[in-house]
């Protein structure tokens, strides 16, 4: 079993994660109803890689014979003013859990727990990956300039994102 320290603190990630997949849910609505097919398409599939990472650590706490909490989710806004203000607020949500992995890292090297460190590494690997990602189209729509006559230019670059994310997943797969 898990000591009770670690226990709370992997509810707490479990937590995060579903926040973030309901966030990126929200998002790729916002997106949809303004007609940035691409972005949705984007977030839409953030939404799910968040809800495996959520899936993950209930699983594994299930291994660690702990019995994980599902949580519960606020109402997630539906409101956001720009695909820019969209990325940025992702990239902070992202580093924010990138921070609480470490701090679980931290917690399980206190408590000699070998087994939860070595869990924890797809994660470092993974926030690292995304927040990469992130930034790399941050880039792009400040390059762009977001406006009413750029918007096209934008969704038509989460398109291409999107298909490259595609081909790598099918070569990851191969
Ligand atoms: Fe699972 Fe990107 O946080």
């Amino acid at each position: 079993m898990l000591n009770k320290e670690l226990e709370k603190a992997l509810n707490e990630q479990i937590l995060k994660e579903a926040e973030a997949s309901f966030s990126y849910l929200s998002m790729a609505v916002w997106c949809e109803f303004k007609g940035l097919e691409g972005s949705a398409r984007f977030f839409y599939r953030q939404s799910d890689e968040e809800k495996l990472h959520m899936m993950k650590l209930i699983g594994y706490m299930l291994e660690m014979d702990t019995k994980p909490i599902v949580p519960s989710i606020q109402v997630m806004t539906n409101d956001y003013t720009s695909v820019q203000s969209i990325f940025e607020k992702t990239l902070t949500q992202e580093q924010s859990v990138t921070q609480s992995i470490h701090n679980l890292i931290t917690l399980a090297n206190k408590d000699n727990d070998y087994a939860t460190q070595n869990f924890l590494q797809w994660y470092v690997s993974e926030q690292r990956e995304e927040e990469s990602m992130i930034r790399k189209i941050l880039d792009k729509i400040k390059l762009i300039g977001e406006g009413p006559m750029t918007l096209y230019y934008i969704d038509k670059e989460m398109e291409r994102i999107n298909q490259e994310i595609l081909s790598q997943e099918g070569e990851a797969a191969v």
